[in-house]
Formats: C-alpha cells, structure tokens, sequence
C-alpha cells in the first residue's frame, strides 16, 4: 500500500522548512520526500503546510472529575498551594479517580485523546497519580494501555509518583511504590517511563532518587517534575541519574541549564501550567542560548485542561520568546526524544512512521498567528488517514 502527499506548499521535516515539495509512503513508513512517485492513493495537498503529528510527551489525562470550581480562585489570583488547601488540586482529583470504574476512566480518557487528534496529536505520553495506592495506581495504567490498544493515536504509559497520599507517611508510600507497585509494574509490564513530583510538600531529593532508580532496576526509564514551584535540586538530580527529561522547570537557574545540557536531558515545558496558574514562565530563550534541548507538551490535567499542541506553541512564541522553528520542533523531533522515540517519530525523513498532519494554512507562522482555531485539516497516522476536518 502506497501514498502520495503531493503539491505541498510547505513542510516542516522535523528539522527544517522545505517549499514545494511531496511525501511518498510506504506500507506506512516514509519513503522519500521530494520524489512524486506513482503511488496506490494521491492526497493533494493544495499548497498547505504541513508537518509531523504533534507528539504530547507529558499529559495527565487520565483522571475523573473536573475541577472547574477553582476558576473563580484563580482569577482571584489564590495559588495552586491554597486551592489544594481549600479543597481543590491533586487530592480533590485523587478522590474522585478512586471512585470512578476502569470503564467510565477509559470512556474519558479515550474522548480526551480523541480530541487530542483532532488537533493533530498522533503520539500522547499519560502518566498515573491520582490513585495513590497499589489497587488504583495499577488499574489507571491498566486503562491507559487498554486506551492504546483502541485509540488511533500511539498513548505510552508513565508511573507517576504524584503526591503522598492524606493517609500516609510519605517514606511509607516510597516504600510501598518501590515494594508493591513496580513488581505488579514489571510483571504485567503497564509503563514505559517512571517519573516523581519532586517538589517542597511532595517527594524531596532523597525520596525522589530511591523512586527513580529502583525504578530504574525494574526497567522504568526515569523522569521528573522539576523546578515547578521551587528549586530544590531536582535538575542536578536529572543529570545524576541521566533521567530522559526533566519537565516544567519554572525556576530552573543558569547552573541548572548548564548542567542540562551537558548530560543531555531534554528540558520539557510546559507553558500551560503557568498560564493558568498566572505564574511566570520557564525561560526557554536562556535554556536554548545554554544549548538545553527543548521539548514542549501540554501537561493536560485537570488543573490545566488542554489537549491542544497548536496552543502550546502559540504561549511558547509570545510567552516564552521561542522562535517559531525552534517551538516546531520542541513538539515534534525534541518530545520523540523525550519518549525515547525519535528512532521511529518526530520527522518527515525516510524509514520514519508516517505521522503527519495537513494544516488548512500556507505557512507554519499561521500557527502563532492565527490564534484560537484548530488549523489541523487532516490526521495521518502509519499512513491512515484518522481524522479528517470534512
Ligand atoms: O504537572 N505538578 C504536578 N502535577 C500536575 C498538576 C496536577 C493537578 O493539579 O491535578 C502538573 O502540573
Ligand atoms: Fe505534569
């Protein structure tokens, strides 16, 4: 089976900007790009742009209950610390996700990942953490795998060691994360990636580093939330422990970034998070002058309700001074990096999963210029198409 995407305006590769050129598939791998090969199926792409599907690598959107009571708090600027103290954040979410069925979470998440790929998404991270203990931390994981077997996007599966639970002593809960829940982990093999919360009020640096290297034995590759709301050493610990990426990063300083880029960590941010937080933002223009590798993702979750990437890239131009470019490939070649994919996604080059997406615009500055619409005409994914504006 073959296709031909002929007559585009422009494409971005992964790497660059390419005008007037075609992308030939094969049996759902890129074969050539620039070639008009007679092909099975011709998809006209009528001088549009067009790219490699967004790929998401840090979301939390498997959860049940929304939390759109903390609206009015935060426009009238509360923080995320007394939302959390005033009944809202982590523990509300994490009390309703216990009550809810695997096949209510399923319908759920399955609808958010369905409007991910409406918006060009092809490939979504979704980590656990609003279980908190064995029983519900295996059954969201067992979900979100039951979720990539029925969705047409790629969902890769993450623990995540998100906050100690109320009933808990918090060296308890590691021990049991690192006792009970990744041997059930590892034998029903249910994640790909373990990441930790190493936050003031969540797992410290110690707590932390046991999660992730024992992790490590049990073949989880780490990640971590570092630098959200303080900076207590959790990027040297990225580097310590070579994670894939360190997220957020909101007050990450200059030493921070020096140390990033030298082990080669992909910095993942996270600009929605500070948005609706009304916090300042990570400084990405500093990371990239550093040579830092940037990746940019959603951080979809119920504080943060987004599953659009396009939005991403638009807070990442006007709000964090990226280039344009730079932003593109944050979503795409950097974030397969940071899944540890970037072998099989994130470009339009030969021998790569043909996921791409056709934009109804004519060049990719429409994205941060044309705000508030989803640009995303057409959806491929291993050269299907799945999803079609029409
Ligand atoms: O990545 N930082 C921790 N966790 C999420 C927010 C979780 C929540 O508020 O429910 C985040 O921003
Ligand atoms: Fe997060």
């Amino acid at each position: 089976m073959s296709l031909l995407i002929k007559n585009i305006g422009e494409l971005f590769d992964g790497n660059k900007i390419i005008k007037n050129t075609c992308v030939y598939i094969e049996d759902g791998k890129i074969k050539s790009v620039g070639k008009e090969v007679k092909a099975d199926e011709v998809i006209d792409a009528e001088k549009k742009f067009v790219m490699p599907g967004f790929i998401d690598s840090h979301t939390h959107a498997i959860f049940h209950g929304s939390r759109e009571f903390e609206i009015e708090w935060k426009v009238e600027g509360v923080g995320y610390k007394e939302i959390a103290e005033r009944g809202g954040g982590i523990y509300y979410t994490v009390v309703e996700t216990r009550k809810a069925g695997r096949n209510e979470l399923k319908k759920e998440t399955m609808e958010r990942v369905n409007e991910m790929i409406k918006h060009g998404t092809t490939t979504v991270e979704i980590k656990s953490g609003y279980g908190l203990d064995k029983k519900n931390e295996i059954k969201l994981l067992e979900v979100i795998n039951e979720v990539n077997e029925c969705s047409k996007a790629t969902v890769i599966p993450t623990f995540l060691a998100h906050a100690i639970p109320d009933e808990m002593d918090a060296d308890y809960f590691v021990d049991m994360v690192i006792n009970e829940i990744f041997p059930e982990i590892s034998r029903k093999n249910l994640a790909v990636f373990c990441d930790v919360f190493c936050e003031t009020g969540y797992f410290d640096i110690n707590q932390s580093k046991r999660i992730l290297l024992k992790g490590k034995e049990y073949g989880l590759l780490p990640k971590i939330h570092a630098d959200e709301f303080s900076c207590i050493g959790c990027s040297k610990l990225a580097t310590e422990i070579k994670a894939v990426s360190a997220d957020h990063l909101l007050m990450t300083g200059e030493e921070e970034m020096k140390m990033l880029a030298e082990s080669k960590v992909v910095a993942t941010l996270l600009p929605a998070t500070p948005f609706v937080l009304n916090e300042s933002y990570p400084k990405a223009r500093e990371m990239i002058s550093n040579n830092v590798e940037i990746a940019l993702a959603t951080d979809m979750n119920p504080n943060c309700y987004i599953t659009n990437m396009q939005f991403i890239i638009q807070l990442a131009c006007y709000k964090m001074k990226m280039r344009v470019i730079d932003a593109l490939k944050a979503v795409t070649l950097n974030s397969a990096k940071a899944l540890k994919m970037d072998d099989k996604i994130g470009s339009i080059e030969e021998g790569k999963n043909a996921d791409i997406i056709i934009m109804d615009i004519p060049s990719y500055l429409f994205i941060p210029y044309k705000i508030g619409v989803n640009h995303v005409g057409t959806v491929i994914k291993n050269g299907e198409i799945i999803y079609s504006q029409e």
